[in-house]
């Protein structure tokens, strides 16, 4: 027989594992609303870098689907709550989501931006360390937009975060990102909001261009 406290025990932990929402159980709706701002952001960092119509649109595809190997690994996690574990299963999600879009006729560059959107640009990123251009077109915007997108939406352990604020934690990671890449994403979020983003590091002035303090 269990004593008081080895059940109180046992009933805290088991709430914490039941609380603790995984990155891998977000509704579908969740998931397919992150990929819908995804997908959006990353059309509009496509034109904004001057690429037509047809990348633009593979970008935003590409957006929709990033993450689609997370549904496919959802169904092979538990809630055991063996955080090292997960984490190497949530690891294997770019490379789940690869084999989903090739078998399904997907595009290559629609392929690389699945297989890589969470490579960073210093190399510390995942599944291949690849570093700087190495990393494919495709998969250096998804990061920025993935990123921006997952920032300024709620989750279960933290509110949303507002666009300065986010802007303001990407920047401080930049060495994740292609600065090309973040300048482009920096335009499109200042146009959308017709206002100047004030930041410490930087100022984007009137034309969206970054100058740094
Ligand atoms: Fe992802």
């Amino acid at each position: 027989m269990k004593c008081w406290n080895e059940k109180e025990s046992e009933s805290r932990s088991f709430y914490k594992v039941k609380k603790r929402k995984h990155m891998l159980q977000y509704t579908l709706a969740e998931q397919i609303s992150h990929g819908m701002e995804v997908s959006n952001l990353a059309y509009d960092v496509g034109k904004k870098l001057g690429y037509g119509e047809e990348v633009c649109y593979d970008l935003a595809i590409a957006g929709l689907l990033h993450d689609i190997g997370k549904i496919v690994l959802a169904n092979e996690v538990s809630l055991n709550p063996m955080i090292v574990e997960e984490m190497k299963v949530v690891r294997m999600h770019p490379k789940e989501g690869y084999e989903v879009v090739k078998r399904s006729g997907y595009s290559h560059f629609i392929q690389e931006c699945v297989l890589y959107h969470h490579e960073n640009y210093d190399g510390s990123g995942y599944p291949d360390h690849l570093f700087g251009d190495d990393i494919p077109f495709g998969g250096r915007v998804l990061r920025v937009c993935d990123v921006f997108c997952a920032l300024t939406s709620d989750r279960p352990y933290r509110k949303a975060y507002d666009q300065d604020t986010a802007i303001k934690l990407m920047v401080e990671d930049i060495r994740d990102f292609d600065v090309k890449v973040f300048l482009a994403f920096q335009k499109v979020i200042h146009e959308k909001n017709r206002r100047p983003v004030e930041l410490s590091e930087f100022t984007v002035d009137e034309r969206g261009d970054l100058e740094w303090h």
